[in-house]
């Protein structure tokens, strides 16, 4: 494509090429309006005063006669920017008036009608330049005379070739100007666009961390920009997602995957009995539902962290949540030999969605129950799940006595499939946590790994069990309001009895 034609097919053009259309035909519209109706009422009042001329010399007329007529004639011809008089006799010679020369046809129309006429003024030769424009009336008098009154047009055609060198020097400067406009603009715009293109098309070639310029000027591009720019994090970010997915499927479940083909080998190779058999293949079936179970957790996850699992975020309850997770946890918490304790001090209503909350209080409570088990063996373990909150943000915490983690591992146990040394001895996949996170984070939270025991222990490494805390955005204005409220008064009232 040519640059001309490049840019006869933008936008830009063809909208300055409409308004510039409307903008001449309306200017053109208004010019013929204005200079017809200017035209209109002066000559109603050239008709007019020429009249008003007519009655006078009328009146002259009917006192003195033809000879009094002449006198009023060569009298008014002297006064300056006179009308115009003639006064022919029976043969047709001038008598007296201030016209040298009209076409032979004007006079022979001597009814008093309104004639429009080219004429030459008294004093000037008869030649094209000097002709001008007039309106006059003859009359035929008694005796064959003929008397004309008129008024020069002069003044109406010079307004009128005023009007139009207006008109014409409005449309030229007009034309010039959104030429001129249009083309610094668009050359703006088309710069813009070929600078976003270029950069969309080296992102597209494989520049995932490249982003589009944002010139900081806050026009409509810059809104594009800035959101696409948006998009585009978002869709790196999930790319990076995915790889890692990717590579820790390929690390972390090639390993099992190896561990039953062996064993199957080994079954093969060797004769066992029909027991043997048996219990290899109930093996082999309990590590494949471990495998299932991990794919579905890593789908869960990837789900979650697009933001596609289909749940809409809705006004809840999150006490309620928090009392039906807990209320299964519990007895299995006894059983264990484990303290466990609810506490629910504020009443929070959250935007979010039940299922994904209650999935991850229920890990959390499941790595509390697995991985806080105090190292001294006198030491009671105990989990405390306390609902609280502020103005801003719902706290949900879960601490137990266990030996924690680390400061350093705090962030890394998030990532998928990362399980500490520490506690390999307990089934899992490492992947409790990461759900946890995806969930919090759609759920526009965050979720706070500290140690149990201190107040504001983020720096502190010393080892007294983990806090868990997910803070959630208060959905503000419907704080503690509507049905459900007498439940949390149970709830409070069971809390405080147990
Ligand atoms: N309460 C806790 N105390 C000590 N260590 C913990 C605690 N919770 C989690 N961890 C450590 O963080 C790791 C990751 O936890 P995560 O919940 O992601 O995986 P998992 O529990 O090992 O497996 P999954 O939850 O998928 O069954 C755990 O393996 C454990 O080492
Ligand atoms: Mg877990």
């Amino acid at each position: 494509m040519t640059a001309l034609t490049r840019i006869l097919s933008t936008t830009a053009f063809k909208l300055a090429a409409i308004y510039l259309t409307s903008f001449t035909a309306l200017s053109v519209f208004l010019f013929i309006f204005i200079s017809q109706n200017t035209d209109d009422l002066m000559n109603k009042q050239v008709v007019q005063t020429v009249d008003a001329e007519i009655q006078g010399l009328a009146e002259q007329y009917a006192q003195n006669g033809i000879n009094g007529l002449v006198v009023g004639v060569e009298r008014r011809v002297r006064s300056p920017n006179s009308n115009l008089y003639l006064i022919l006799d029976y043969s047709g010679n001038v008598i007296t008036g201030n016209i040298a020369y009209l076409p032979e046809k004007v006079l022979s129309v001597s009814d008093g009608r309104i004639q429009f006429v080219s004429y030459t003024p008294l004093g000037f030769a008869e030649t094209d330049q000097n002709k001008a424009k007039a309106i006059v009336r003859i009359f035929e008098l008694p005796g064959n005379f003929k008397l004309l009154v008129g008024r020069d047009l002069e003044d109406q055609v010079h307004l009128k070739s005023l009007l139009g060198d207006a008109l014409t020097l409005w449309l030229v400067g007009m034309v010039v100007l959104a030429g001129i406009t249009w083309f610094f603009l668009n050359r703006r715009i088309l710069k813009r666009i070929d600078n976003l293109s270029m950069s969309s098309r080296l992102i597209m070639e494989g520049d995932l961390a490249g982003r589009l310029d944002v010139t900081g000027n806050g026009d409509e591009f810059d809104r594009l920009a800035s959101n696409l720019n948006v998009m585009l994090d978002r869709i790196e970010e999930l790319m990076k997602g995915l790889k890692e997915v990717s590579d820790n499927i390929a690390h972390d479940l090639k390993t099992p995957l190896t561990r039953m083909r062996g064993r199957v080998e080994a079954a093969l190779r060797q004769n066992l009995s029909e027991n043997e058999g048996r219990e290899c293949l109930e093996e082999t079936l309990v590590e494949t539902d471990e495998l299932i179970n991990t794919f579905n957790a890593l789908l869960r996850i990837a789900r979650v962290e697009a933001g596609s699992t289909g749940a809409e975020l809705q006004s809840i309850k999150l006490g309620n949540i928090v009392k039906d997770v807990c209320e299964l946890y519990e007895p299995v918490a006894e059983d264990d030999g484990v303290e466990f304790s609810v506490s629910l001090e504020d009443e929070p209503v959250i935007e979010g969605d039940r299922e994904l909350l209650a999935q991850a209080l229920a890990n959390l409570i499941e790595n509390a129950l697995k991985y806080g088990r105090p190292t001294e063996e006198n030491i009671k373990p105990t989990i405390k799940v306390v609902l609280s909150g502020n103005d801003e943000q719902a706290i949900l915490s879960i601490e137990d006595n266990g030996a924690g983690i680390a400061a350093a591992d705090r962030e890394r146990v998030c990532n998928r499939f990362v399980r500490l040394d520490s506690s390999r001895h307990a089934p899992g996949s490492g992947l409790g946590l990461s759900l946890i996170k995806a969930v919090v984070t759609l759920h526009h939270g965050e979720l706070q790994l500290t140690s149990a025991g201190t107040a504001d222990d983020s720096e502190s490494d010393k080892q007294s069990g983990l806090r868990a805390r997910i803070v959630l955005p208060l959905n503000k204005g419907q704080r503690g309001e509507g049905e459900g409220n007498e439940a949390w008064d149970k709830a409070r009232k069971k809390n405080a009895t147990s």
